[in-house]
């Protein structure tokens, strides 16, 4: 059984994150998203929010199980037996930052791998901080989030 591991801070999940899921969720027989648990990032969502968003708006996706994590990555690749580790490449931008937490984890675990899919091109100009920005300001964000995440969004601006 190969098992696959797409972790992040998932702060909220978008579009972008969720066709990545789709994608890679078709490669293994497991995918496991690792939910980044590090206050150190302030997140807008506690990682219970974010993992409930998560298994929300994977319901469809019979192979998909939502965790969390906090420490090395490297070292949680063992503790749930993940083959791989997803990421996601939107622009040339993201692959330098990629490619040296890919290096670093495979120098941690040499074990471990790591696959990029390239991030479809509606989505490239996508992420989690715009869209909280938009929501702050009370502007739209259906296009770029699933239901259940904008509905939560806009709850979080009207307590602001
Ligand atoms: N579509 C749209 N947006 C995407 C995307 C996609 N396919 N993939 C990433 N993004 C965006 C996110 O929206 C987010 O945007 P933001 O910065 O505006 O919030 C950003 O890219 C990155 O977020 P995310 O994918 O959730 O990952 P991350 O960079 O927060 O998490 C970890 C990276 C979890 C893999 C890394 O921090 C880690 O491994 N931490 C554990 C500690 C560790 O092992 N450290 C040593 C590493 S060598």
């Amino acid at each position: 059984m190969k098992i696959g591991l797409y972790p992040g801070s998932f702060d909220p999940i978008t579009f972008g994150h969720l066709d990545i899921i789709e994608r890679s969720a078709r490669l293994f027989d497991k995918l496991y998203i690792g939910v980044l648990n590090n206050n150190a990032k302030h997140p807008m969502f506690t990682v219970e929010e974010r993992a409930a968003l998560i298994k929300e708006v994977t319901k469809h996706i019979p192979n998909v199980e939502v965790s969390f994590f906090s420490g090395l990555l490297a070292e949680y690749v063992d503790v749930i037996g993940a083959d791989a580790i997803i990421r996601g490449l939107r622009a040339v931008t993201d692959f330098e930052y990629e490619i040296q937490i890919a290096q670093m984890n495979h120098e941690l675990n040499s074990r471990v791998d790591t696959i990029y899919l390239t991030t479809s091109t509606e989505y490239a100009y996508l992420s989690s901080s715009i869209v909280k920005e938009i929501a702050m300001y009370h502007g739209e964000v259906t296009k770029f989030v699933p239901e259940a995440v904008a509905f939560k969004l806009k709850e979080k601006a009207n307590k602001r």
